[in-house]
């Protein structure tokens, strides 16, 4: 009875400024993820406040999130973009994956236990269980696939544990209801509700280091402005960084191995691969054994080439309130019809009352 068209889902969170590495290693990818596949793309505000947020800048954050995956190129009256809030059954459904899930399972996280630190007594309870509404946020409506960065692969391994326990522990009643689907787990073949959510991932991740620090991922919490592109930065702003990027004093070698030990080298060259669409090898090829002083200015002619369109798009859009305002509310009525049907058997199949 399900549609079995790949349906994708993913989703960011809207704290700091978006730049270069969200660009490459995600947004990038959707946009041509959307041309065969029924899409969702979600400003996931409720993740954002596992850890503490001030609420204006939330608000402002989830906005520009919105308008940079439209400014991007993903077609919004095509496919879907909102906001977790904006939808209760994330938050629903969240809560029955919490009484599936164990706590043996959300301990061994390693992004809890980074984001936790040695405190983690004091971690909110929401930062614990931050995988099971992950979980939701692509179950409730039964995305096949999730493109991710290699970061969130292990939260994608929990949501099909999570899925698998719940198809296992309603097996009988799901089957009595006639509302499962046939689907592959491992060897067997056995009837769930949930699918096995895949991860996608776009061959080798672009990893986009800090402008300053090559071993460093580049991070909106980087107190350096100069350690990123940000995807708001103008012609000047992204070619003054790239000329302050750190390098090292060698000139560029021609092979790949010649990068190793120079993070920043590599960081540089893995840009210019991801921006002109070619690899790092041809990338080598061209400008091995040049200098900085050549590379850079090449580097920074190809940025603004590609992102500063993307700038004055996203400052069009943001401008016009009323415009991504109404994106939202779109998507997110639409999301909400997706949502609202998968809930409605999700409590008939637990036996909750609900309405
Ligand atoms: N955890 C993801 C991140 O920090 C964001 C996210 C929330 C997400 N829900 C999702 C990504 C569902 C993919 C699918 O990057």
């Amino acid at each position: 009875m399900t549609t079995s068209l790949p349906r994708i889902f993913s989703g960011v969170q809207p704290t700091g400024n978006l730049h270069l590495g969200n660009y490459l290693g995600a947004l990038r990818n959707w946009v041509k993820l959307q041309h065969d596949h029924e899409c969702l793309f979600c400003v996931v505000d409720q993740h954002a406040i596992t850890t503490w947020q001030d609420p204006a800048e939330l608000h402002r954050a989830t906005l520009e999130v919105a308008a940079a995956m439209v400014a991007c190129g993903i077609d919004a009256g095509k496919h879907i973009v909102f906001n977790q809030s904006a939808v209760p059954g994330h938050a629903q459904l969240a809560w029955i994956f919490n009484c599936v899930a164990r706590i043996g399972w959300m301990n061994r996280m390693t992004q809890f236990k980074d984001k936790a630190g040695k405190d983690r007594e004091n971690a909110s309870l929401g930062l614990l269980a931050y995988p099971s509404l992950m979980a939701a946020d692509i179950l409730v409506y039964r995305a096949t696939h999730v493109p991710v960065g290699d970061d969130q692969k292990q939260h994608l391994e929990l949501t099909r544990d999570i899925a698998a326990k719940f198809n296992n522990d309603f097996s009988a009643r799901i089957g009595d209801l006639g509302l499962g689907v046939e689907m592959q787990a491992g060897d067997e073949t056995v009837n769930g509700f949930f699918p096995l959510t895949e991860p996608l991932i776009d061959g080798p991740a672009t990893r986009v280091m800090s402008l300053r620090d090559g071993t460093k991922k580049m991070s909106k919490s980087d107190p350096s402005d100069l350690s990123r592109i940000n995807l708001t930065d103008d012609e000047d702003a992204i070619s003054k960084k790239i000329r302050k990027a750190k390098t090292d004093p060698e000139p560029l070698p021609s092979g790949l191995d010649g990068l190793k030990g120079r993070p920043e080298a590599e960081n540089l060259v893995g840009i210019y691969a991801a921006l002109a669409g070619i690899s790092r090898e041809r990338v080598m090829a061209e400008f091995g054994g040049q200098q900085f002083s050549v590379f850079k200015p090449a580097l920074a002619d190809l940025a603004v080439e590609k992102l500063a369109p993307i700038a004055a798009e996203m400052r069009r859009i943001s401008d016009d309130r009323a415009y991504v305002d109404a994106v939202l509310r779109d998507g997110g009525e639409r999301a909400g019809a997706i949502a609202e049907r998968t809930m409605k058997d999700v409590r008939e199949i637990i036996g909750l009352l609900g309405d």
